[in-house]
């Protein structure tokens, strides 16, 4: 598999297969994604993997949490405007429409959000945290490295979703892994095999025109 061809087959998959994914696969795969680039060469990721037994003993851990927790961070800004407002509400309509959950259905939509929180039926798990005195550029720099290990994922057949939605259970997560205090999560990863047959997984997401994202000077 070529670059171009790990770039274009990358998506995020929302409906995974029970087939097991081995620790050493896994440890392989973030190997080669380390050497992702950082300002600095910080390197400021601090990554948790639960898989096979630790992630069953994890979904009933987090199943069972019943303390109230506060977001992580706003995942979008508080009013998020224009054209990213269309933009996020397109993805939705597109999502739940492949998944025949119509818009007065809160209960369906909510069932579907809610799958994050099970990672979609993944075998493993990725958890990426952050030193909490580190700033936007050093944020970017997990972008990199999640990006990068998506990549190489697929090299190895592997399909992936980046999960921003554990942030509004970032205490739980944080207890369960037992993360000091100096950290805080920034996303979650499903990490398995796709199911084709599954409607989710059709979702091919929308991009804006070129022209809106670049300019040639
Ligand atoms: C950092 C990050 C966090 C994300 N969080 C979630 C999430 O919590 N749940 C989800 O279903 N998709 C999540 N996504 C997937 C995005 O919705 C998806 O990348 C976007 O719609 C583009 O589609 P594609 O990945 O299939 O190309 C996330 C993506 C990124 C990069």
């Amino acid at each position: 598999m070529d670059v171009s061809e790990a770039v274009l087959s990358r998506t995020s998959v929302r409906s995974f297969k029970a087939t097991a994914v081995s620790d050493q696969l896994i440890k392989k795969i973030l190997k080669k994604a380390f050497r992702s680039p950082s300002g600095g060469n910080l390197q400021p990721w601090k990554i948790f993997i639960v898989n096979g037994n630790s992630m069953n003993k994890f979904l009933k851990f987090i199943k069972e949490w019943k303390e109230p927790e506060a977001p992580a961070y706003d995942i979008y800004p508080p009013k998020l405007k224009e054209p990213y407002r269309t933009y996020r509400y397109e993805l939705g309509e597109q999502m739940y429409s492949l998944l025949d959950i119509p818009r007065e259905d809160k209960e369906g939509r909510l069932n579907q959000v809610l799958k994050n929180f099970e990672f979609f039926g993944a075998p493993c798990g990725l958890f990426c945290f952050i030193d909490k005195t580190m700033g936007p550029p050093q944020w970017s720099d997990l972008g990199m490295f999640l990006q990068t290990f998506m990549l190489l994922a697929r090299e190895e057949g592997l399909d992936t979703c980046a999960q921003e939605a554990w942030s509004i259970k970032h205490l739980s997560v944080s207890e369960f892994l037992k993360v000091d205090q100096d950290h805080i999560l920034f996303c979650g990863m499903a990490i398995g095999y796709r199911d084709e047959n599954s409607p989710i997984n059709n979702l091919k997401s929308e991009r804006k025109p070129f022209d809106q994202a670049v300019k040639f000077i």
